[in-house]
C-alpha cells in the first residue's frame, strides 16, 4: 500500500515537473522567436542579414561571443560606451531593449555561422599574424591570442575578432587607446601601439 502511494506521488511529481519543463520550453521558444524577429526586422538593417554586414561602419555580429554581445548592449544602454558613433547609432536602440530581449538577440547572433575571412595584403597579414600570436615582447604588448584565442574566434567573454572588418578593428583600437571607449584591460595592451601595428593586426584578423 505504502509502495503504491509512493508510486502515485512519484508519478504526480514527474508529471508536474514535465509540465513545468514544457512551459519553460514554450516560453524559451517564444523568447527566441522574439529575438530573431528583432534581429531580422531591426538590427539587420545595419548589421546585415544574420549579422554579416557589408559596410565596415557596422560591425559583424555573426558568431560573436554571447557574453560579449550582452555586455556591449548593456553598456550602450547604460550610455557608458561613449564613442560618438555608439551614441548616434546604438544608444537609442539599446535603450529600447529589456534584459530578456538582450539575452535573446545575443543568443541569436552568437548562434549564426561566422563571416568568411577576407583576403588582403600578404605582407601586412604576415606582420599582423606575428603580432597577434607573439605580441611585441620588447614593448610590453602581449599576444592577442592569449585572450582572443589562437584562431581569433574569441574565448568565453573575450570577443571574436576573426572575420571582422579591418576598418572597424582599427577604429576600436584607436578609441580604446584614446580612452574614448573605456576598456581598461585592452587599454593597457594597446596604449603604445603604432598605427602601422594596428593596420597589420586588423588585416590579419579580417583574413581569418
Ligand atoms: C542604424 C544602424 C544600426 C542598427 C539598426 C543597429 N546597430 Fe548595432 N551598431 C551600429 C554601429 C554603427 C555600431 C558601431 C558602434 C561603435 O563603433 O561604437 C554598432 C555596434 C553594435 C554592437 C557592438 C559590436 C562590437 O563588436 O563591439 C552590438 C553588440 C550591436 N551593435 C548590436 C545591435 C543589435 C542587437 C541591434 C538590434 C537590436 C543593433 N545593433 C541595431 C549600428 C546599428
Ligand atoms: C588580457 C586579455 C586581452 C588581450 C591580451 C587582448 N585583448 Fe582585446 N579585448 C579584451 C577584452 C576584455 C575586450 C572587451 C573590451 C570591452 O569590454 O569593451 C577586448 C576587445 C578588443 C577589441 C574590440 C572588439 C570589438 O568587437 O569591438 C579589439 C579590436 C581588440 N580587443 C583587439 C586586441 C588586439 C589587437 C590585441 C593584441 C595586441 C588584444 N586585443 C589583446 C581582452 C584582451
Amino acid at each position: 500500500m505504502k509502495h503504491i502511494g509512493m508510486a502515485i506521488v512519484g508519478a504526480v511529481l514527474a508529471a508536474s515537473v514535465t509540465a513545468a519543463n514544457a512551459q519553460n520550453t514554450a516560453a524559451d521558444i517564444e523568447r527566441q522567436k522574439a529575438g530573431e524577429e528583432k534581429a531580422v526586422n531591426l538590427c539587420s538593417t545595419c548589421h546585415g542579414p544574420r549579422g554579416i554586414s557589408t559596410s565596415p561602419e557596422f560591425p559583424i555580429l555573426a558568431a560573436q561571443r554571447r557574453g560579449y554581445l550582452e555586455a556591449q548592449l548593456e553598456v550602450f544602454r547604460a550610455k557608458t560606451r561613449e564613442e560618438k558613433i555608439a551614441h548616434d547609432f546604438m544608444w537609442g536602440i539599446a535603450g529600447n531593449l529589456d534584459d530578456p530581449m538582450i539575452d535573446s538577440v545575443a543568443r541569436y547572433y552568437a548562434a549564426q555561422p561566422p563571416a568568411p575571412g577576407k583576403p588582403g595584403d600578404p605582407t601586412l597579414i604576415a606582420k599582423g599574424k606575428q603580432l597577434f600570436e607573439q605580441g611585441v615582447p620588447g614593448r610590453g604588448i602581449p599576444a592577442c591570442a592569449n585572450c582572443h584565442g589562437a584562431d581569433a574566434a574569441g574565448v568565453a567573454d573575450f570577443p571574436r575578432l576573426a572575420g571582422q572588418h579591418a576598418k572597424y578593428i582599427v577604429k576600436q583600437i584607436e578609441y580604446i587607446q584614446a580612452l574614448v571607449r573605456k576598456a581598461p584591460v585592452m587599454h593597457g595592451i594597446v596604449k603604445d601601439m603604432t598605427p602601422a601595428e594596428m593596420q597589420a593586426v586588423a588585416a590579419y584578423v579580417q583574413s581569418k
